[in-house]
């Protein structure tokens, strides 16, 4: 019997880890501070989560976890490589990220996204109770809105975009504007990270549609859209908390040491995705060693690149661009033993990135553009000691709010060395003055503030925290 639920989350990935225990394989709630932050909503109206588990072929039964109910939605290997990859991956992402990669466009993808995204909205109109509010995420399902309204015209429905919003120019690029324009219009509120996106969205309504609107309201037939801003945020407690274990802090300590205990350890840690500038900022790092204003091993770099998205074109060509500039760094300044960039292409554990954050000096954020960016916030959290300096590209979201960073343009190469040399120059004083400020900000916009401005703009009562 299909559970109904008042709180219905849609996301393309489940919150959920399959991994094998001595007792087989288990389902785990994966870290992460979205589902940290609408735990207790979705507990306290026995909620359901709707989205895909991973792998391709028949999807798991609904299963509970938490406190959660869990609702997969399959995908066949063709939907993965046409939704996933094609059209979510390597026309959409592309295109809003300012198109700092060619957007590909193709037919079969546009109609496999439909489909998919069709599902979905089915998915949800199954599990949601009569009146129910439905929370869809992300610009992979930027259909279901309309289409969830068309089957349910009874839900209250909001919809949340992760990643920024392009101008009206890029845009109007897409073979699937006005389609995707309509299902993101089938939301009562429709929130972005910045208000630059919101004042797009409400722009191209008027472009596109000719509908109009005053302020952030927009009319479609008859009935009221709101667009606003609600920039995200990370479970702040749980940062500060994990960056005090002495466990983390060792681990931080041992870092240091296998690095040789350099002065200076200036770290990145990013999916490996060419929207965060991982090579403009390796560039960087080399430029400042060949004018001999940084050395080796006084200063080295670690660079986290997460494995992501690895079947599609644009990301294989990335891996092998960052690769190429690790080796050449690498040949030109290390020396046995001591290499100049350590280069890490894996995935770890909350506590080991909270020791790599605690034991870097500078840590580098250098988007070309990034919806928000929560590894600079992370990075800000963990510092509890109050030391370390974040530089930070003015093309994050988060430079909106962490104005205390050392904020670059990532696009003037100069730039970006100058404001790497004063980070890593900072007199700890002033490094701590800043890194107070934005940390102060932090514990009053955390991942749950978030939730709760969005949720109630939606006008959802509020949660009892857990
Ligand atoms: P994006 O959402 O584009 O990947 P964000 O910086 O907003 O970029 O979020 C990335 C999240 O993934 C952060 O919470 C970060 O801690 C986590 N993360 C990044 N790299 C790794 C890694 N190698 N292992 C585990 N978690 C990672
Ligand atoms: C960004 C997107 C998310 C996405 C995540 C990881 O944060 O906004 O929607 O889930 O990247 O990417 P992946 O393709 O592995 O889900």
């Amino acid at each position: 019997m299909t559970v109904r639920s008042s709180f219905v989350v849609v996301a393309n990935r489940l919150p959920v880890d399959e991994v094998t225990t001595p007792e087989g394989r288990q389902w785990r709630r994966s870290p992460g501070g979205l589902v940290t932050a609408l735990h207790p909503v979705l507990a306290q109206h026995q909620g359901t989560w709707v989205g895909w588990a991973g792998g391709v072929g028949a999807a798991p039964e609904p299963f509970d976890l938490e406190g959660i109910r869990l609702h997969p939605v399959p995908l066949s290997a063709e939907e993965l490589e046409r939704y996933y990859e094609g059209q979510s991956n390597a026309t959409i992402w592309p295109l809003y990220h300012d198109a700092v990669e060619t957007p590909v466009y193709k037919r079969r993808w546009r109609e496999a996204y439909r489909l998919v995204n069709a599902r979905f909205a089915e998915a949800a109109a199954e599990v949601a109770a009569e009146g129910a509010t439905v929370w869809v995420q992300d610009y992979q399902l930027q259909l279901v809105p309309a289409m969830l309204r068309e089957l349910r015209p009874d839900l209250r429905i909001g919809f949340f975009l992760h990643i920024p919003f392009p101008p009206i120019e890029l845009f109007m690029q897409m073979p699937l504007r006005a389609e995707v324009l309509r299902g993101l219009l089938g939301a009562d509120l429709v929130g972005f990270q910045q208000r630059l996106a919101a004042q797009n969205f409400v722009r191209l309504a008027r472009h596109l549609l000719g509908l109009r609107y005053e302020g952030q309201m927009i009319q479609v037939d008859g009935r009221q859209v709101k667009a606003g801003a609600f920039p995200i945020s990370i479970d702040v407690a749980e940062m500060e908390r994990m960056a005090l274990d002495p466990n983390v802090q060792a681990r931080a300590k041992q870092i240091r040491t296998e690095l040789g205990d350099p002065k200076t350890v200036i770290l990145g840690v990013d999916r490996l995705d060419y929207t965060k500038g991982i090579e403009l900022r390796l560039k960087a790092f080399r430029e400042l060693l060949a004018d001999g204003k940084l050395t080796v091993p006084e200063a080295v770099m670690v660079q986290v690149a997460t494995p992501s998205r690895e079947r599609v074109e644009h990301y294989q060509a990335l891996r092998v661009k960052v690769e190429r500039e690790v080796g050449r760094i690498n040949g030109e300044f290390g020396r046995v033993g001591v290499p100049a960039v350590h280069y890490l292409h894996q995935s770890y554990s909350r506590s080991e990135l909270a020791a790599l954050y605690c034991a870097a000096d500078v840590m580098m954020v250098t988007p070309l553009r990034d919806g928000m960016n929560l590894v600079a916030k992370e990075y800000v959290a963990t510092r509890a000691d109050s030391g370390g300096a974040l530089v930070l590209s003015e093309f994050a979201g988060a430079a909106t709010e962490l104005r205390q960073a050392f904020l670059c343009n990532p696009h003037d190469p100069d730039g970006v060395k100058d404001a790497l040399l004063r980070a890593v120059h900072v007199d700890k004083g002033e490094a701590r003055r800043r890194m107070r400020i934005m940390q102060r900000h932090l514990r009053t916009h955390d991942v749950g503030h978030w939730a709760r401005s969005f949720l109630n703009e939606l006008g959802v009562p509020e949660a009892e925290d857990e």
